[in-house]
């Protein structure tokens, strides 16, 4: 197969100045992307604020002779996103690509967060993806064409103790990814997430014998390929640690139509009502959809 290539593209990278975003514009950047390397250079909390994160890794890629700039606004406001988009503008000319990738953490057990936690952590990768997306998508369905990568984690997608804040969030990320799948697919553009498990700052010390095998650079090869061209996909979110890839999809049972709908009769059918059989799971394609899936086994009690 031809090697997947980015000459002409013009890709933004979120939180690009370590750890996952570092991996992805270094792979985007020796494929012939021009990269544009966001971070705010802050803390794993999110305090403080350095350039000094997305110039090292302009340098580096200046360095094997790909082409970057950088641009430390916070994807954190509207004003953030509107500044990044416009810097890849200033720097390139257009944007074919975003991978939307800045994050923090402020873990804590649920009843002992607080407010400024749950607003920092929804801010920055929630409200971060939707700020920088807008200015982005816009561009892109004017161009008719574009790629959009989402991070998304296995917190919100499966859940994980003391991540309220940011599971919360990820898997807003997932409800954002599938949506935007929607309005953009007419417009040629393309947009898919991740659920990673790599080795950074973000994981240091939590990831015991995995921790060797889950470099970022092994998540790379899959966002490249969904920024790419020849993605094939559109609305997927995928699993991806150490060159292991799979797809996390949202799926329903076949469900029961209840002949008498009271509260007893759930209690005595909810084992049926949870009952997984693979042969007949839908995968809704859209709410448009699901609503055709639930007219049909209404009409069929009927
Ligand atoms: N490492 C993992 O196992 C893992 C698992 C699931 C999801 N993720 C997600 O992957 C992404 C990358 O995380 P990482 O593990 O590389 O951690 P990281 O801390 O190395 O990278 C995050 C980067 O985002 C930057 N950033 C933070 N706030 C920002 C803001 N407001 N504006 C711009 N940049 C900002 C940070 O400076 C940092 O460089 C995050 O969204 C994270 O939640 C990581």
């Amino acid at each position: 197969m031809e090697e997947l290539r980015f000459e002409g593209r013009v890709a933004i990278i979120t939180g690009a100045g370590g750890g996952l975003g570092r991996a992805h514009a270094l792979t985007l950047a020796h494929r012939g992307a021009s990269v544009l390397v966001n971070d705010l250079g802050g803390a794993l909390d999110g305090s403080g604020s350095s350039a000094s994160a997305a110039q090292r890794v302009v340098e580096e890629i200046i360095a094997f002779g790909g082409v970057a700039a950088p641009n430390h606004d916070s994807v954190a406001t509207a004003e953030g996103g509107e500044a990044i988009v416009q810097s890849a503008l200033d720097a390139f000319g257009r944007v074919d690509v975003l991978i939307n990738n800045a994050g923090i953490l402020r873990d804590k057990a649920f009843h002992k967060m607080d407010a400024t936690m749950i607003d920092q952590v929804l801010d920055v990768h929630l409200k971060g993806a939707l700020y920088v997306s807008q200015p982005a998508f816009r561009l892109m369905r004017e161009q008719g064409y574009g790629r959009i990568v989402n991070t998304s984690s296995a917190s919100g997608l499966f859940g994980n103790f003391g991540q309220a804040n940011y599971g919360a969030a990820k898997a807003g990320l997932a409800g954002l990814t599938r949506v935007l799948a929607l309005e953009g697919f007419e417009h040629g553009i393309k947009v898919n997430a991740i659920a990673p498990i790599a080795l950074t700052r973000m994981t240091e010390g939590i990831l015991g014998d995995l921790a060797p095998k889950v470099s970022p650079e092994s998540v790379s090869p899959l966002v490249a390929y969904l920024a790419n061209e020849e993605c094939a996909v559109n609305g997927n979110i995928y699993s991806v640690a150490g060159g292991r890839i799979a797809r996390i999809f949202v799926a329903e049972t076949v469900g029961v139509v209840l002949s008498q709908n009271t509260p007893e009769a759930v209690a005595a059918q909810i084992s049926l009502i949870d009952q997984l059989d693979p042969a007949r799971l839908h995968e809704p394609s859209s709410l448009d959809n699901e609503t055709t899936i639930i007219a049909k086994a209404l009409s069929e009690a009927s």
